[in-house]
C-alpha cells in the first residue's frame, strides 16, 4: 500500500542523529520491560539501567516517534494548573511536593545532561506568567499568595514583563526554570542506556499485554518480551482499557516557529493566562542562522476529534504572535500534538489500577510532560527499587477523581455526547465526493465508513468506528489522520493506528 502522510514536523526532528536500534527478532527475556521510548520510557530505563538493571525498551516508531518530539520543551515547576487550585485538591502538602516534584525532575535532567554529556542546549531561563485583564491580575495574587503558603518565597510579582508588547499589566517571575532540544537529550539518553547493557527496539509495535508473576508483551510481528516488571510509557497507557481513560482527556495543542532577529526577545519562558493558554519559549543558536532565533509559540488547544478546522488554529496562532511580538518575522514551522489533561491537574504514574504489581503506567501529563516524564522515571524506579518515594501517594493512578468531580463530569459527559454520531448522516453520500488528499466519513447502511482519497485519486474505506470503545472517528485536515473524539486514539489515512489507547487498526468495512 502506498505510504501517505501529511504529518507535521516539529522543529527538532530533521537536526538530530539518533544511536542505531535493533530490530526484535527473536522472543527474549530480561529484567524490566519497558514500552514507548518517549521522554517518561526513557528516563526510566535510564535510571534503571544505571541501577544495574536488564532492561528492554520496545517502541512502535522511533525513539521519540511520539508526542516528546512534538513538544515545545519548557522544563518548568509552576503548573498550568495553578498552586491555588492545587492547593484546593490535594492540599499545601500535596500542592508543596508537586512543586518539588516538577523541581527535582528539572534538576534530574540537569544533573543526566551533565553526567552523560549530552549536548542539549539545557539552559536555565526564568518563567513568566502573564496577565492581560484585571481578573487575570487578580488571579497572580492568588498564585502568588498559594505560592507562599508552599514555601516557594523567590516567586515576584512584577509591574511588567520583559516584552513590554506582551502586557500592560502585571506578571509573575518565577526564577530557575529551564529549556532544552527534547530529541538531542533522547539521543543522548538512548546512547547511555544502551552504554549501560540496555537494548532499545525500534518498529516493536505491541498488540497483547499478559499480566502476571512474569508479565509478557507480545508484538504485531509475534516476537515476546517476558519480564519481572512491565512499565507502559506509551503516552496514554494503551494496556488500560477503561479505569483511566476516565480521568483524563486527549487534547491537541498547536505550535509554530517563527524568526525573530537575535537578542529582540529575552531568553525566557512566557505563559498568558487565557483558557486554552498561549506558551511562548525561544530556540537560540538555530543551525545554519547567525541573525535570527526561533521563536516558539504554543496554544489553541482543543479536544481531539472535535474541531473540523484545525488549519485555523495555526492563523490564530500565527496573529496572536505577530500582536504580541512584532518583531516576528517568517513561520519556519508549524506542528501539532497531543496531551493528555488528567482532571485533577497532575499525571498517573506508578502501578497500573486492577493490574498486577509490577505492571507500572505513566499517563496524565498536561502541558508537563518533559517534568512528568522525569518524575515518571524516578518514581517508577524507586517503585522497582522498592525505594520508598515521597511522590508516591500523590501520582498514584488509583487516585479517586472525585476530588475534582466537576472535570471529571464534564469530561466524561462529553464522551457520552460523541456516540450521537451513530445516528447522524454521514459527510459525504458517496466516495467520488471525497477530494484527493483528504477523508471524509460517509454512512452506508447502518455503517459508517472513513473513506481517504490519496493524491492519485485512489479511495481507500475502512470502518469509521474505533476499535477502543466505538466512538466514531473523524478526519484531521492538518495531520491527515482519523482521530478519535473520545479517548484520542488517531490512526493513519489507511486506517492504520498512531496512537492508543486503542492498540488495533480501524476494522475492514462490512460488506452488506
Ligand atoms: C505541541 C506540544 C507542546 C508541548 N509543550 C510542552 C512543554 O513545553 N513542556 C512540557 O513539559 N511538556 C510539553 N508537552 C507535553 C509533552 O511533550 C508530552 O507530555 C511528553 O512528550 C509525553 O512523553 P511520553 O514519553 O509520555 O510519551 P511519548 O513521547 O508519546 O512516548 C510514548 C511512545 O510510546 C510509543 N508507543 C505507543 N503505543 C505503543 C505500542 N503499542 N507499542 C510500542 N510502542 C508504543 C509511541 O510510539 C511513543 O513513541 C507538549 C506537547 C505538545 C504536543
Ligand atoms: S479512543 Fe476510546 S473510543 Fe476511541
Amino acid at each position: 500500500m502506498k505510504k501517505e502522510s501529511g504529518a507535521t514536523k516539529s522543529v527538532w526532528v530533521d537536526q538530530v542523529q539518533l544511536p542505531p536500534t535493533e530490530a526484535l527478532n527473536e522472543n527474549i527475556t530480561c529484567d524490566v520491560c519497558i514500552v514507548g521510548a518517549g521522554i517518561a520510557g526513557l528516563t526510566t530505563a535510564y535510571l534503571l539501567s544505571k541501577e544495574g538493571r536488564k532492561v528492554v525498551v520496545l517502541e512502535s516508531k522511533n525513539i521519540g516517534g511520539g508526542e516528546s518530539s512534538r513538544t515545545t520543551a519548557h522544563l518548568s515547576n509552576a503548573l498550568d494548573e495553578q498552586f491555588y487550585n492545587l492547593v484546593k485538591l490535594f492540599g499545601k502538602e500535596g500542592a508543596r511536593l508537586a512543586c518539588q516534584s516538577h523541581g527535582q525532575a528539572i534538576d534530574k535532567i540537569e544533573e543526566i545532561v551533565g553526567q552523560e554529556d549530552i549536548d542539549c542546549d539545557f539552559t536555565r531561563v526564568d518563567g513568566y506568567l502573564i496577565a492581560t485583564t484585571p481578573d487575570e491580575a487578580e488571579k497572580l495574587g492568588q498564585e502568588l499568595e498559594a505560592l507562599q503558603q508552599i514555601g516557594w518565597q523567590d516567586v515576584i510579582m512584577r509591574k511588567h514583563s520583559p516584552v513590554d508588547t506582551l502586557s500592560t499589566f502585571p506578571c509573575l517571575h518565577y526564577p530557575n526554570q529551564g529549556r532544552f532540544h527534547i530529541m538531542k537529550y533522547l539521543a543522548g539518553l538512548a546512547k547511555a542506556i544502551m552504554e549501560n547493557g540496555g537494548r532499545i527496539f525500534t518498529g516493536a509495535h505491541v498488540k497483547e499485554f499478559k499480566s502476571g508473576a512474569v508479565a509478557t508483551v507480545v508484538t504485531t510481528h509475534n516476537r515476546s518480551v517476558s519480564a519481572n516488571h512491565l512499565v507502559v510509557a506509551t503516552n496514554t497507557p494503551v494496556n488500560d482499557r477503561i479505569t483511566i481513560h476516565t480521568k483524563q482527556a486527549p487534547y491537541r495543542t498547536y505550535a509554530i516557529g517563527v524568526q525573530v532577529p537575535k537578542d529582540t526577545v529575552p531568553d525566557a519562558l512566557y505563559w498568558d493566562m487565557k483558557d486554552p493558554y498561549h506558551y511562548v519559549r525561544l530556540q537560540k543558536d538555530t543551525v545554519g542562522d547567525a541573525a535570527n532565533d526561533i521563536l516558539i509559540v504554543g496554544g489553541e488547544d482543543h479536544k481531539t476529534g472535535q474541531n473540523h478546522n484545525p488549519a485555523e488554529s495555526f492563523r490564530k496562532l500565527e496573529d496572536w504572535t505577530r500582536q504580541k511580538f512584532p518583531m516576528a518575522g517568517q513561520v519556519q514551522y508549524v506542528w501539532s500534538g497531543q496531551v493528555y489533561e488528567p482532571v485533577d491537574g497532575l499525571a498517573y504514574i506508578g502501578r497500573n489500577p486492577g493490574d498486577e504489581d509490577n505492571v507500572y503506567i505513566a499517563t496524565g501529563d498536561s502541558g508537563h510532560g518533559m517534568t512528568h516524564g522525569t518524575i515518571a522515571g524516578m518514581l517508577i524506579t524507586d517503585l522497582i527499587m522498592e525505594r520508598p518515594n515521597p511522590w508516591a501517594k500523590l501520582y498514584d493512578p488509583s487516585r479517586s477523581p472525585l476530588k475534582s468531580v466537576g472535570e471529571y463530569l464534564k469530561e466524561n459527559l462529553n464522551v457520552a455526547a460523541q456516540f450521537k454520531d451513530y445516528v447522524t448522516p454521514g459527510e459525504v453520500d458517496d466516495p467520488m465526493q471525497v477530494l484527493p488528499g483528504t477523508g471524509s466519513i460517509m454512512r452506508k447502511g447502518a455503517q459508517k465508513i472513513a473513506v481517504y482519497c490519496d493524491q492519485d485519486g485512489v479511495r481507500h474505506q475502512c470502518s469509521a468506528v474505533c476499535p477502543h470503545m466505538g466512538c466514531v472517528v473523524s478526519w484531521n485536515t492538518v495531520e491527515s489522520s482519523w482521530d478519535c473524539p473520545c479517548h484520542g486514539s488517531r490512526f493513519d489515512p489507511f486506517g492504520k493506528v498512531i496512537t492508543g489507547p486503542s492498540t488495533a487498526d480501524l476494522g475492514k468495512v462490512n460488506q452488506e
